[in-house]
Formats: structure tokens, C-alpha cells, sequence
């Protein structure tokens, strides 16, 4: 009977071993421990032991089926804790890990940085500037008087009578301007706010200003930087176009439209029907901005353009909808 006992448990112990479903573990049960089971049946046969033996024969018996039925419960524990059925006791080692979230630069600064790099290669340097902005260097500095229509209360967010959230990127030229000396090549990134929001416009927005100073600087000169800028941007040779245009720090001013990406000229909700898509505003610098700042017209000429991020970012991703950068949307964000 020993022998019986001992290869019962040999075959237990298998059967435990390979048992890694949680299906098998009451046949398991049945078979070896149950009240019909291989267990029971040897026990029975423990009265044909001869009587000095059967003490010990008797507790091996014992020992082995609490052996084994110590096992069988610590596997149906893990089986069903595996299966999450019991809370998690035991972890499961073989389920899959989850990558923990990792952040990404949101597709407007990774166009913004993109954009620097550009007009770095072409020798401009990085300046920024504040975001509450002195009315003068808004307005007053770039010939932009009060009650100038440009001033049109709608357009800007006022902190104070002096004070203001600014509505473009050009304050900069004054500021470095007025700090430096020509010649000069630099472009300010930043954010900047107006009062306006539909599919093409949100009340804060991000621009890039770029200006250039020095001795017989010509109109040609900005349309071959900006034809750098857009080609090195979209890759191919995009369709450009200056179209006459006016603002008071400029003269003679031009805006630049590309192609729509979007409908590929063909005209929909993004480019107002027209085919096109303007990406910034620029010209020569108006002599009476040099004069502001105390340099000489006479001597020296320049030329400045800010741009639009966001449009630049939209043309680029084929993104028909300005509003959906600031939605927050980790599908929308989680592809650039
Ligand atoms: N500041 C102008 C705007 O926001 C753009 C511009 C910049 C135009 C520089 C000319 C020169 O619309």
C-alpha cells in the first residue's frame, strides 16, 4: 500500500503541474480527492494493513493528501485570480504591461520650432517678448495712432487704458529697434490675442514676426527669404502670391497667399472659395517707424512679415478646422 501511495502522489503532483485551467481544477478534484477518489479508495484498503503497521502507514496517507490538497487550493487561487474572479491575490505575470502615456510637443510649437530652425539657417536670431504689452509698442510706435481704425475696440482685449493682451507679434520690431542697433535680422515667436473666433480664427493664436534692417535692403530681398521660408516649410514649390495690401508700419505692405492645400485650389470652407490661403502680412518697414526709434531712413531700409502659426500648421496637416488645436483631444494631438 505504500507503494500505491507513493505513485499517487507521484501522479497528483503531475496532474497539479499541468493543470492551467481553471476548467480542470473540479475534475481534478473528483478524481483524487473527492469521497470516491483515488485518495479515499487507498484509505479504504487500510484495514488489510497489518495491525503494527498501519499507524504509519496511516499518517502517510494523511500527510500526502493534505500535501496535495495544500496544492490543489493554492492553484485554484491563482488560476481564478488570474482570471480576475477572486480580486488580484496573486498578479499575473504573463498579462501584457501598459505603456505608461508619454507627452509629445503639441503640433502648433512643433510647427513654431519648425519655423525658427528655417529663418535660423537664414541668420535671423530668436527674440520674445511679452504678451501684456504696452499700448505704445501695439499701436503708437508703429504708426498706429489712437482712433486709428486698426484700434477698433472689437479687435483687442484691453488691461488698461495703457495696457493690452497684444494683437500681433510686431510690437517686437520697436522693442528691438529701439534696444539695438541695424544691421538686424530677427524673428519673435509668440502668442498673441484678438477678439475673433470661427473655423479660421481663435481669440489667442501664434505668430512669428521677422524683420531685417540694414543698408539698401529691397523689396526683392523679403520675397526671397519668404520663398526660402515656404518652400523649405511645405517641401515642394508650393504656389506663393503678394498681394498688395496695406498696414500702417509698412509701405509698400503685401500679403502672402499659398495655395489651399486643402482643396488644392478648387475653393472650400477653409479658403472662402477663393483657392487660396493668406499666411502672413508684410512689407517695407514705413520711415516713420525708423524715425520713432531714432534711426535714419535715409541711411537705412528693411523689411518685416508676421505669421500666422496655426494657418501654417493647417496647411501642413491637411487640418480644415483651427478650433481643433485647442480641443484638448488626445486622438487629435497623439498623430503629429
Ligand atoms: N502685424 C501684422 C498682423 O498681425 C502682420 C505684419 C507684420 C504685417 C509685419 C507687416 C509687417 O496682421
Amino acid at each position: 500500500m505504500e507503494n500505491e501511495l507513493q505513485s499517487l502522489e507521484a501522479e497528483a503532483r503531475k496532474g497539479l503541474q499541468e493543470l492551467t485551467d481553471a476548467a480542470h481544477l473540479e475534475p481534478f478534484r473528483v478524481r483524487f480527492l473527492g469521497r470516491k477518489g483515488a485518495f479515499s479508495t487507498i484509505m479504504r484498503q487500510l484495514g488489510s494493513v497489518p495491525a503494527e503497521e498501519r499507524p504509519r502507514v496511516g499518517q502517510l496517507a494523511n500527510t500526502i493528501k493534505a500535501d496535495i490538497e495544500r496544492l490543489f487550493e493554492e492553484k485554484k487561487e491563482m488560476l481564478s485570480a488570474g482570471q480576475g474572479r477572486r480580486g488580484v491575490t496573486t498578479p499575473d505575470l504573463s498579462l501584457p504591461g501598459r505603456w505608461p502615456a508619454t507627452g509629445r510637443l503639441h503640433p502648433i510649437s512643433q510647427v513654431m520650432e519648425e519655423t525658427c530652425q528655417i529663418f535660423e539657417g537664414m541668420g535671423f536670431s530668436v527674440a520674445e517678448g511679452p504678451d501684456v504689452e504696452l499700448d505704445y509698442y501695439n499701436f503708437e510706435a508703429l504708426n498706429i495712432p489712437a482712433h486709428h481704425p486698426a484700434r477698433d475696440m472689437h479687435d483687442t482685449f484691453y488691461v488698461s487704458d495703457s495696457l493690452l493682451l497684444r494683437t500681433h507679434t510686431s510690437p517686437m520690431q520697436a522693442r528691438i529697434m529701439e534696444a539695438r542697433q541695424p544691421p538686424l535680422r530677427v524673428i519673435a515667436p509668440g502668442k498673441v490675442y484678438r477678439c475673433d473666433s470661427d473655423i479660421t480664427h481663435t481669440p489667442m493664436f501664434h505668430q512669428v514676426e521677422g524683420f531685417l534692417v540694414d543698408k539698401k535692403v529691397s523689396f526683392a530681398d523679403l520675397k526671397g527669404v519668404l520663398t526660402v521660408f515656404t518652400r523649405k516649410m511645405f517641401g515642394k514649390e508650393l504656389a506663393l502670391r503678394f498681394r498688395p495690401s496695406f498696414f500702417p508700419f509698412t509701405e509698400p505692405s503685401a500679403e502672402v497667399d499659398i495655395a489651399c492645400v486643402i482643396c488644392g485650389g478648387q475653393g472650400c470652407r477653409v479658403c472662402k472659395k477663393t483657392g487660396w490661403l493668406e499666411i502672413l502680412g508684410s512689407g517695407m518697414i514705413d520711415p516713420e517707424v525708423f524715425r520713432m526709434v531714432g534711426y535714419d531712413p535715409q541711411q537705412y531700409s528693411g523689411f518685416a512679415f508676421g505669421l500666422g502659426v496655426e494657418r501654417i500648421a493647417m496647411l501642413k496637416y491637411g487640418i480644415d478646422d483651427i478650433r481643433l488645436f485647442y480641443e484638448n483631444d488626445q486622438r487629435f494631438l497623439s498623430q503629429f
